[in-house]
C-alpha cells in the first residue's frame, strides 16, 4: 500500500490566504491524501475524493467538529455544522425552514427592490467599493432583518462573524486575536438576542418557538441563531465581490451576460467553483478508510479542499479559466451531501438579483485598488475599488 506524502506547507500564511492555487495543485499533485505535517491534519485535495467524502457521513463524521483547532472544534461539538445524524438531521430541519428553495418567493421582493436600490445609488456615482459598499448591502439589511436580530448587535455583526471564521484555521496569530470577539459574539446570542428582544415573526424566533413546541432542546437555540449569523454575511459577500472582480478581468463574459441573462446561474456556480469563498472544512474518519489504495487510520482529521476540488483538472477542463457557459453546478462551494449549504437558495438569490440589476446598467468594470482579506476560514476580497461605465455597448449584442 503506498505511503501517505508529507507536505509542510502552512495553508494560513498571508500568502497562502491570498493566493492558495499553487499549493493546491501542489498537493493535488502528490496523491489522494497529503499529510499536513504543519497542522495535524490530513488533506484530501482531489475533487472526486473531497465528493465522495461529502457524500458518506458515516465515515466522515463532522460531530466532533469541521474546523483545524482542537479546542474550537471541542468548544463548537453539537452545533448544526459540527454534528451527524439524527442530532443533525432536527436541528437542520428547523433551521432550514425558512431557507427552502420555495420560501424564496417570501423573500424575492424585498432582495429585488435592495438591489435596485443599491446599484442604481452606486452606478451613479460611478466608483465604490464593491465589498463594502455593494456586495455587503444585502447580507447586512436584509438577512439581519430576516433573522430579526436585535438592533444594537448589527453594528458589530461582520466583526463578530469574521472572527468566527478567524477561529476555523490553526491557533495562529489570527486566531488568538479573534478570541474576545468570539466571547462577545457568544454573550450576545445567548442573553441578548433573546425572546422579547428579537424580532417575534423572524427566523430566530421561529427557533425559540420550535424549542417551545418540543421540537428541539432550548438550549441549542443560541448556537443555531450563530448558524444562521456567522455563515450568512461574508460568504456571500465575498461571492458577490468576487464575481465584480472577475467580471472586471473578463469582460467579454459579461458581454455574454449582458446579452443573455439565462446565463446569470451558471455565472454564479463558475463564480464560486473559481473563487470558492469558504476554502475547506474537514471532518473526522470514523474507521479506517481506504482513498485511491490509501489507507487513513480511524481518528484521522482531513480537511476537505473545496477551493482546490473546484479547480482539479482531473474533473474540470481548463479549470483556472472563467467561463459563465461552462455548467458549473457541481462545484464544491456549497459543499455537498448531508451538510450542503442550507443557505443556498438565499445566497445565489442576493447574487442573481445584483448581477441582473448590475447588467441593466454597467457595461464595463474597471478594478482601481484590490486588497485581500485575510482570515484563517474565507478566502476573497476585503476591499474592490472599482469604476463602472454605463451604457448600451454590451446591451446590444442580445
Ligand atoms: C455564497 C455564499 C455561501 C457559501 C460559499 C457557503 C458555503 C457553505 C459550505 C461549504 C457549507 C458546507 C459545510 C460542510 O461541508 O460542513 C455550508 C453550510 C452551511 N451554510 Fe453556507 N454558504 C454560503 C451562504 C450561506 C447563507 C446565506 C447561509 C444562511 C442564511 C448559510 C448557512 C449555512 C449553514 C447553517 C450551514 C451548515 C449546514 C449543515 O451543517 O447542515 N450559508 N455553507
Amino acid at each position: 500500500m503506498p505511503a501517505i506524502p508529507v507536505s509542510d506547507v502552512d495553508l494560513y500564511t498571508r500568502e497562502a490566504r491570498t493566493d492558495p492555487y499553487p499549493i493546491y495543485e501542489e498537493l493535488r499533485a502528490l496523491g489522494p491524501v497529503v499529510r499536513l505535517s504543519r497542522h495535524d491534519l490530513y488533506a484530501i485535495p482531489r475533487y472526486r475524493d473531497v465528493r465522495t467524502a461529502l457524500m458518506d457521513w458515516r465515515t466522515f463524521s463532522s460531530a466532533r467538529g469541521v474546523f483545524v483547532d482542537p479546542a474550537m472544534n471541542a468548544q463548537l461539538e453539537g452545533i448544526t455544522l459540527c454534528s451527524d445524524p439524527p442530532e443533525h438531521t432536527t436541528m437542520r430541519s428547523v433551521l432550514g425552514r425558512p431557507l427552502r428553495q420555495d420560501r424564496m418567493r417570501d423573500v424575492t421582493p424585498t432582495i429585488e427592490a435592495e438591489a435596485d436600490r443599491v446599484v442604481t445609488a452606486l452606478v451613479a456615482r460611478g466608483r465604490f467599493d464593491a465589498v463594502t459598499e455593494l456586495a455587503a448591502h444585502l447580507p447586512m439589511a436584509v438577512v439581519s432583518d430576516l433573522v430579526g436580530i436585535p438592533e444594537q448587535g448589527r453594528a458589530k455583526m461582520l466583526e463578530w462573524a469574521a472572527a468566527m471564521w478567524d477561529m476555523q484555521g490553526p491557533a495562529n496569530e489570527r486566531f488568538t486575536k479573534a478570541a474576545p470577539a468570539v466571547e462577545e459574539f457568544m454573550a450576545y446570542v445567548t442573553h441578548e438576542a433573546v425572546p422579547g428582544r428579537i424580532d417575534p415573526d423572524g427566523w430566530a424566533s421561529q427557533l425559540y418557538q420550535a424549542a417551545a413546541q418540543g421540537e428541539l432542546p432550548r438550549d441549542k437555540c443560541p448556537a443555531m441563531m450563530l448558524d444562521y449569523i456567522t455563515p450568512s454575511l461574508d460568504t456571500t459577500i465575498l461571492a458577490i465581490s468576487n464575481a465584480i472582480a472577475l467580471f472586471a478581468e473578463n469582460p467579454e463574459q459579461w458581454d455574454l451576460l449582458r446579452a443573455d441573462r439565462s446565463l446569470i446561474p451558471h455565472a454564479i456556480n463558475e463564480t464560486l467553483r473559481l473563487e470558492s469563498p469558504v476554502p475547506q472544512f474537514s471532518r473526522v474518519l470514523t474507521e479506517d478508510h481506504e482513498i485511491d489504495e490509501v489507507l487513513l487510520a480511524a481518528g484521522s482529521r482531513v480537511a476537505l479542499l473545496y477551493g482546490s476540488g473546484n479547480r482539479d483538472e482531473r474533473h474540470y477542463q481548463d479549470p483556472e479559466r472563467f467561463d459563465i457557459t461552462r455548467r458549473a453546478s457541481d462545484h464544491l462551494a456549497f459543499g455537498r451531501g448531508e451538510h450542503v449549504c442550507i443557505g443556498m437558495h438565499l445566497a445565489r438569490l442576493e447574487m442573481g438579483a445584483l448581477l441582473d440589476r448590475l447588467a441593466d446598467r454597467v457595461s464595463r468594470f474597471e478594478i482601481v485598488t484590490s486588497t485581500p482579506l485575510i482570515n484563517n476560514g474565507l478566502r476573497g476580497l476585503q476591499h474592490l475599488e472599482v469604476t463602472v461605465r454605463t451604457g448600451e455597448h454590451a446591451a446590444t449584442a442580445g
